[in-house]
């Protein structure tokens, strides 16, 4: 590695700011209230609170680790790790599982612009059918890649400024307000009249409610746990390689872990009482939610801020909230894919080229060349809008991208985050449990002896058995249940 001293956050508040920014996103406010509508409510959301500790905290943990004291990206982490070794193949697969995750990430991300551009027009305040609304843009994929290219270019353009001007600038600026904006709006949904039936469909387990979800449940709570905490592709990985050696990554962990469950459970709590609150029929929610879970946010919620006074105000912050959340998280996914191209992929030129620039000046190209970053930027984003059309097209107007019976959009979700994150995450405890050397791990957990390890038997055994064998199980009992 030809960089000797690589850059790194500035503070501890950019850290925590950045990875939590990486895991808070539509994770927590679309997708996590849409997986807990389509499979029941409480039990779901038991099943998935169980995945954040069990295994996706001591991954969290182990990426840090890595990443850390692998210093690159996440192929080059492996190389460095484990010279000579074939490990790096791991970090091509975190690559392009980044990669096809922005590809539907993006759309949604184009959906949450669209509905603040509607809320500042005033449009959705004139809206009648909310759910003919949403039904409309998932058909329009002109209207869904404008948006996305907007945001693609708003993402790029904060990674082209690198790691403490783009990266740590945006999540500390973005976070914050992030945080202010959901914890009013949560104020406002339980003190709706109704909301009571909202929370109980959240936190009181019912398996009736949850029948026909099955063990589905299982794959579906492993998931989404993963896709939250961003965790098991490498994502948090690069970030740790921008740590100091004074970061304490056990209780960084916990931090980023504990915030973005907060914020998913939040998110729960503003969204369930919502739906509720706003139904005249609430036995028959419980099914509408089923099929109806990936509009919730975009159908449920505009429709409930409509009711409220200062309506365009809400749902400018609602959809506002939405945009900024979803910034922090796509940052970071093509900050993944940025780090590798930048430090990995090389131009070589067959011979030197000898420039004239003037008779008394010569300039010299040599043969090797690192690809730049703005220009690494924007060779992504080309490849990730390629995706995000194909998926926008997916979605109503073209029948044709079906994949095992799912849209182009879905099949690319469910591959991510139900597949390779889960055997990600096997990969990489698997990776810092043994073959890992025991002492560079217990360096990296008490900054080199300055501080007490604790636990470290209990978190080395967890790595080793405890996660990778659990989720396998979990995962194979979901797919066949
Ligand atoms: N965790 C983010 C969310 O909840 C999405 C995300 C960002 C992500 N980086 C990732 C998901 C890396 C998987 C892997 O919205």
């Amino acid at each position: 590695m030809d960089q000797k001293v690589r850059v790194t956050f500035g503070t501890k508040l950019g850290i925590i700011a950045a990875t939590a920014g990486s895991a808070v996103g539509l994770g927590n406010i679309w997708r996590f209230p849409s997986q807990t509508a389509q499979d029941g409510g409480a039990i779901f959301v038991f099943v998935y609170l169980a995945c954040v500790a069990f295994f996706g905290m001591p991954i969290v943990l182990a990426e840090f680790i890595l990443g850390r004291a692998g210093k690159a990206n996440s192929a080059g982490t492996y190389r460095n790790l484990a010279p000579g070794k074939k490990f790096h193949y791991f970090g091509y697969f975190a690559i392009i599982a980044a990669f096809l995750i922005m590809g539907f990430y993006m759309v949604v991300s184009g959906w949450t612009m669209e509905y603040l551009a509607l809320s500042i027009t005033g449009e959705l305040g004139r809206t009648q059918d909310f759910a003919a609304l949403f039904d409309q843009l998932r058909n329009s994929p002109g209207t869904q890649i404008f948006w996305m290219v907007v945001f693609m270019i708003s993402t790029a353009g904060i990674v082209a400024f690198g790691v403490k001007k783009g990266i740590e600038l945006a999540s500390k600026l973005m976070m914050p307000l992030l945080l202010l904006v959901m914890i009013i709006l949560c104020i406002r949904a339980v003190t709706l009249p109704g909301a009571g039936e909202g929370l109980t469909y959240l936190f009181a387990p019912n398996p009736e409610n949850a029948r026909s979800a099955g063990a589905r449940i299982l794959t579906d709570a492993l998931g989404q746990s993963f896709f939250s905490l961003s965790v098991g592709m490498g994502c948090l990985m690069t970030y740790a390689s921008y740590f100091g050696k004074d970061v304490r990554l056990a209780k960084t962990a916990g931090t980023m872990a504990t915030l973005d469950t907060s914020v998913a459970l939040l998110s729960g709590v503003m969204i369930f009482p919502a739906a509720f609150a706003l139904t005249t029929d609430p036995g028959s929610m419980v099914e509408t939610l089923k099929t109806g879970g990936p509009g919730l946010v975009f159908i449920a919620i505009p429709q409930l801020l409509q009711s409220l006074p200062a309506a365009q105000l809400w749902s400018i912050f609602f959809f506002l909230l939405l945009v900024l959340a979803s910034l922090t998280s796509t940052i970071s996914l093509l900050e993944v894919i940025t780090a590798f191209v930048h430090e990995e992929v090389r131009v070589t030129l067959p011979k030197p080229i000898r420039l004239r620039k003037s008779s008394t000046e010569n300039t010299v190209l040599h043969q090797e060349y690192r690809i730049a970053r703005p220009f690494a930027v924007t060779v992504i984003s080309a490849g990730v809008i390629f995706l995000g059309v194909l998926c926008s097209y997916s979605l109503g107007a073209d029948t044709s991208l079906v994949i095992f019976g799912l849209n182009f959009f879905d099949f690319l979700d469910y591959i991510t985050a139900k597949l390779m994150m889960p055997i990600g995450g096997i990969f990489i405890s698997l990776f810092a449990g043994w073959y890992l050397d025991k002492k560079i791990l217990a360096a990296e957990l008490s900054n080199a002896g300055t501080i007490p390890l604790r636990f470290f038997k209990t978190y080395r055994f967890i790595l080793r058995f405890v996660a990778p064998v659990g989720i396998a199980v979990v995962l194979v009992c979901g797919l066949i249940g």
